[in-house]
């Protein structure tokens, strides 16, 4: 039995500005998915055809990956689906990970690339932040020009992201999970047609990523409030982006009053929020009495790790 495991991730600023090659900053988080494979006589994820819809990330993973000889396949995710905390990048670059593990050790690069091909495949549209957070772990900085401790970059449809590793302080985060799934396929596309219909939208998503390294900043130089504010401001540009929902707006507003900032995180229209906060129990309260699944996350520097 090969298997490996990969962590969830958090958007930190520059979700949906991304896609449109504007900056973004992710960190990943101490929840994983973990995926085993044993050779087997038919293919099977959880004991259940690998067909099933549930498992389009892992069936597109291991073809992606060349595995022709099937396998049965075992999926742990302590990442809620649909929740905005990169369930399937993760599950996705932990079957590579496990796919290539059996063969001998594994290429983070190569894995990032190949789980990015996957996301579009499965997803359509998307940037390679998740991908890339869940194969090397750590706080990622997306960019569209290359700079310092750069990983790799990928392109797609002419436009090129470049992967940076950055460091970052040890801070408190609370997630709020609203409960509601939101695939992020179709916000990503409804934030297409908006910034094609509307001038004003493309301000917005450049808004976003000036937002971005202006929070990478104030993150490094532990200026939470400042932080909390660039936070507060970037909720207010996706929700006019439309991948809000009130159910994140009310956990946000909750969240505020015991942090320094809070939004959105992810793809939106429901998934998760995130709050920066120095009392993380107080936080992660005031959010479960509004009606959210709270988690105290932290930053995990482990990327894509081979399981024995
Ligand atoms: O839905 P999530 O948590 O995987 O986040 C998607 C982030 C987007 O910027 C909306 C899309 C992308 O691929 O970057």
């Amino acid at each position: 039995m090969a298997g490996c495991s990969a962590p969830g991730k958090l958007i930190l600023f520059g979700e949906h500005a991304v896609v449109f090659g504007e900056p973004a900053l992710s960190t990943a988080v101490d929840l994983r998915a973990e995926v085993y494979a044993r050779p087997h006589d038919e293919w099977l994820a959880d004991g259940r055809p690998i067909d099933d819809p549930r498992y389009a990330y892992v069936k597109a993973a291991v073809e992606k990956a060349g595995e022709t000889s099937p396998l049965w396949l075992e999926v742990r995710s302590a990442l809620p689906e649909g929740s905005g905390l990169g369930s399937s990048a993760a599950v996705t670059v932990a079957t590579l990970g496990a796919v290539h593990g059996r063969r001998g050790s594994i290429d983070p690069g190569k894995i990032a690339r190949e789980a990015f091909e996957v996301e579009l495949a499965v997803q359509g549209r998307a940037s390679p932040i998740d991908t890339t957070t869940a194969t090397a772990g750590g706080a990622i900085l997306a960019a569209p020009d290359k700079e310092d401790n750069l990983l790799w970059s990928m392109e797609r449809d002419g436009r090129r992201w470049f992967l940076h590793h950055r460091k970052l302080p040890a801070m408190d985060l609370v997630v709020g999970f609203t409960g509601v799934n939101a695939p992020t396929g179709p916000l990503v596309a409804k934030v297409r047609d908006l910034v094609d219909g509307k001038p004003e939208a493309r301000r917005w998503i450049e808004e976003i990523g000036d937002i971005t390294i202006q929070g990478l900043r104030a993150l490094q130089g532990k200026d939470w409030k400042v932080a909390g504010a660039l936070m507060d401001r970037d909720h207010e540009l996706l929700n006019k982006l439309g991948v809000g929902h009130p159910l994140l707006d009310k956990l946000v507003v909750a969240a505020r009053s015991t942090s320094f900032g809070a939004k959105l995180t992810g793809a939106g229209g429901g998934g998760s929020m995130i709050a920066l906060t120095d009392r993380p129990e107080e936080t992660a309260s005031g959010i479960a009495a509004a009606g959210g699944r709270a988690f105290i996350v932290h930053a995990e520097p482990r990327g894509a790790m081979v399981l024995p």
